[in-house]
């Protein structure tokens, strides 16, 4: 890494919305705004700009690991508790992402992976919170799972809430725009991802379809932007999921949500 670069990276993760996500995405980042002839000042606030975007927006107060990780300790063992599954709740309210789905958690998992069940390993790639939403899926008792998104402090709070509950899951930090993870399983998540990673790479949708090692996919995008104005999302959205399935014949099925649009492909 040139000087440069690592002394922008350094100056970046100096914000501590910033200091916890992973550096290969920041470097990555970095690297194509120093190319930009702008400022140094203005290149700092582009590169954390960019950053929100694709991350910090979607978590506006900042998530308090540490209450997390000691409510966690206090909690039972068993993930089917109610004070299990109000925990869940409250906490994926504290992502835009899951607080969306909540309204229909009952239903979401239940209906799309209904002809899967039960599942026996998941990879969640860009997961936010979403894993904390396992005791809403038709799971098989020795289920594996693996996760993955930006954030650190994310990533530790989930390996607790697997070792915790005795879930056979293992997250880690990744940067999809450079790798996807290798990993083999039955169904892979892909929900209201590829938007965001396009502020990236243009390409990556029909990229991470391609390349994730999974027999299936579940691949959803949102209905409605973040501030909830619809603006023909769905519609939008559907065509270019067509598009980016282009040269194929996997099986796809649809299930239409409030907030969202989920597609099942069975490759
Ligand atoms: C719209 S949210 C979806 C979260 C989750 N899949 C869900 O549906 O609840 C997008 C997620 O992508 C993650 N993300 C953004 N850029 C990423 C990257 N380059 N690699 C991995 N994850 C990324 C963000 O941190 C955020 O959690």
């Amino acid at each position: 890494m040139s000087e440069q670069l690592e002394k922008l990276v350094q100056q970046v993760q100096e914000g501590a919305k910033y200091r916890f996500i992973h550096k290969d995405l920041i470097e990555n980042i970095a690297r194509n705004e120093l190319t930009k002839g702008r400022s140094w000042k203005a290149t700092v606030k582009a590169v954390r700009n960019k950053l929100h975007q694709v991350g910090g927006a979607y978590q506006p107060l900042g998530i308090d690991y540490e209450q997390l990780h000691s409510e966690l300790k206090s909690l039972p063992h068993d993930m089917h508790t109610p004070e299990a599954k109000r925990f869940f709740v409250q906490t994926m309210g504290l992502h835009a992402s899951t607080r969306e789905r909540l309204q229909i958690l009952d239903q979401f998992f239940y209906e799309t992976l209904a002809s899967l069940a039960p599942i026996d390993s998941i990879l969640d790639v860009a997961c936010g919170l979403n894993p904390l939403a396992l005791a809403w899926m038709p799971l098989s008792e020795s289920v594996e799972i693996s996760v993955c998104d930006i954030y650190t402090d994310q990533m530790d709070f989930l390996n607790a809430y697997f070792e915790h509950f005795h879930i056979n899951g293992k997250a880690y930090s990744c940067d999809l725009t450079q790798q996807f993870p290798s990993e083999k399983a039955q169904v892979g998540f892909v929900l209201k991802t590829i938007p965001c990673l396009e502020q990236i790479d243009k390409s990556i949708g029909s990229k991470i379809i391609q390349n994730l090692l999974c027999e299936n996919l579940l691949v959803s995008f949102p209905s409605q932007s973040l501030t909830g104005k619809q603006k023909g999302m769905r519609q939008f959205y559907s065509e270019h999921f067509q598009s980016l399935l282009k040269g194929t014949n996997w099986k796809t099925t649809t299930f239409s949500y409030q907030n969202e649009q989920a597609f099942l492909i069975q490759k």
